[in-house]
Order: C-alpha cells, then sequence, then structure tokens
C-alpha cells in the first residue's frame, strides 16, 4: 500500500515516536493530523514538521470520549479525501510509583492514555476508517521485561496487546497491530530519569544486543511498515534492540 494522499491521525503526535510517525508519514506524501493535549507543543510541532496545509492538529485528551469523536470527526470532515485511513497512537502519561503509595489518579492517567484511549479510538474510528485501513497502537517493554513501580505501565502495556487481536477479529478488515518499544531516546525520558538519564542511557546499552538506545525514526520505521503492509494484522512489532532477551 503507497500512503501517497492518505490521511493518518496521529494520537501523540507532538512528542517523540509520534512525531516521528507524523515526519515520516508526510515523507510518504500523506496528510497528517496531530492530536495531544497540549495546544502550544502540537502547534510547535506542527511548526517544527513545516509541511504547511499538509498537517492539521487537534487538541484532544483521549481518556475523554467526547475529545475522541470530535478528533476523528474533524480529521475526516478537514480532510482532502473525506475520509480518515490510518490511526497511529503513540500516547502516553506514564506513572512509576511503589505499590503501597501508588496514586490512583496517576495509576487512572497511565491506563486513560494507553488503554482506555486507544480503545475508545477504535470504536470512533471504526466507522469513519477506510477498509483498507489501519489501527497501530503502542504497548513496550514493560510489557515483558516490568520495572519495580511500574505496575500500571506493565498492565496497560500487556492489555493493549490483547485489545488489538480482539479488534483485530472484530473490526477486519480494518487491520489493528501495535508496536511494542524498548528504550527509545524521546522527552518522555527527561522526565522520567531527568539528570540521570545519561547514565541509565548508557548502562542500558551496554546490556542490551543492539549495544545502543533506539531513535524515534527506527519507531516510526516499524509504524510504516504495519500501515503499508496489507497481510499484517493482531501482530505485536517489537523494536527494542534485542531488549526482551537482555
Ligand atoms: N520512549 C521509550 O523509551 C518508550 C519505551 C517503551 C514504550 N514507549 C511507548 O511509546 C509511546 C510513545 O512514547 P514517547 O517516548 O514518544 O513519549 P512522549 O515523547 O512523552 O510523547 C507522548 C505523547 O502523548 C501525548 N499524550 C499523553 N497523554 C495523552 C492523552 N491522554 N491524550 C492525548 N495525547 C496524550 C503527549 O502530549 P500531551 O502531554 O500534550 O498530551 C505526547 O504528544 C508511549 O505509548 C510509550 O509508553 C516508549
Amino acid at each position: 500500500m503507497n500512503l501517497e494522499g492518505h490521511n493518518v491521525v496521529v494520537v501523540g503526535g507532538s512528542s517523540g515516536i509520534g512525531w516521528a510517525v507524523a515526519k515520516a508519514v508526510l515523507a510518504k506524501g500523506a496528510e497528517v493530523v496531530l492530536a495531544a493535549r497540549n495546544h502550544d507543543k502540537l502547534e510547535k510541532a506542527r511548526a517544527e514538521l513545516g509541511a504547511g496545509a499538509r498537517v492539521r492538529s487537534v487538541v484532544a485528551d483521549i481518556g475523554r470520549e467526547a475529545d475522541v469523536a470530535r478528533l476523528l470527526e474533524e480529521a475526516r470532515q478537514g480532510s482532502a479525501a473525506q475520509t480518515v485511513h490510518h490511526v497511529v497512537v503513540t500516547a502516553a502519561d506514564p506513572a512509576y510509583q511503589p505499590l503501597p503509595t501508588f496514586d490512583i489518579e496517576g495509576a487512572r492517567r497511565v491506563i486513560d492514555s494507553k488503554l482506555l484511549g486507544p480503545f475508545l479510538v477504535a470504536k470512533h474510528a471504526a466507522g469513519v476508517l477506510d477498509p483498507q485501513g489501519s489501527m497501530t497502537f503502542t504497548s513496550g517493554i514493560a510489557f515483558e521485561r516490568p520495572a519495580p513501580q511500574g505496575s500500571m505501565v506493565a498492565a496497560a502495556n500487556g492489555g493493549i496487546v490483547s485489545l488489538v487481536r480482539a479488534l483485530a477479529i472484530e473490526l477486519a478488515p480494518i487491520r489493528v497491530n501495535t508496536l511494542s518499544p524498548g528504550w527509545v531516546d524521546t522527552p518522555i525520558w527527561d522526565r522520567l530519569a531527568g539528570d540521570s538519564k545519561p547514565a541509565r542511557f548508557a548502562q542500558m546499552a551496554e546490556r542490551l544486543p543492539a549495544r545502543r538506545i533506539g531513535r524515534p525514526e527506527e519507531l516510526a520505521h516499524a509504524a510504516i511498515f504495519l500501515m503499508e503492509n496489507t497481510f499484517t494484522t493482531g501482530t505485536v512489532l517489537h523494536v527494542d534492540g534485542g531488549h526482551r532477551m537482555a
């Protein structure tokens, strides 16, 4: 499948892996709708993509059903093609906390961004998506290699794997897949690790078969594969430098 002229919605497109997906999709001649919660970050991301009218942005929190419904409708109506061909969700609002004091609001934000949000996106995208189209969600290494204090992230990453398999059956012929990144150098790490980021990356790089941390473009490359390969559905595509074996 050629993405030329396709309309692609990227939820999480204002940062990290989502922004790299938007950039790669634009390079293929598609139009892109970036969605995230923070308006200023979205506008900055849109300007940095520099593709003029081929990039639109919609402020939306995918944990809220009304936002998701509006996002999909605006994405369809504003498109030259009057449809949506692919939806990619890379949103995450992670919380790492010890279980005894885990803040329930933080736990809910993980589920809203990584599991309930994708579910709502699927619910509202199913009716507007081109039948040849696809949905791509994002799991992560914590599914198979959980870390202490990462219980909710691990649960959400595992849940999305089961969700895409169920949706691939229910929504066929629309294809539904998930990416599963290992450690990738994005702004999420500036928030999670702060000043210890370089040391943590160096330690992890040493352990990984790939001997380095991933780059957002490498996940974007995989997302393009999942959009273009029309025989792939219900799949988890691991792009993790071999982390599952390390
Ligand atoms: N980077 C890694 O090492 C790594 C490893 C494993 C898995 N992953 C997964 O890969 C995905 C992308 O991560 P990343 O590193 O690119 O993160 P990132 O740079 O922090 O980007 C996250 C994006 O999601 C948006 N977002 C968060 N919550 C949202 C919500 N409720 N509704 C709509 N948008 C929301 C953020 O914008 P706003 O805050 O403005 O909404 C931002 O655009 C995530 O699912 C993450 O769990 C990443």
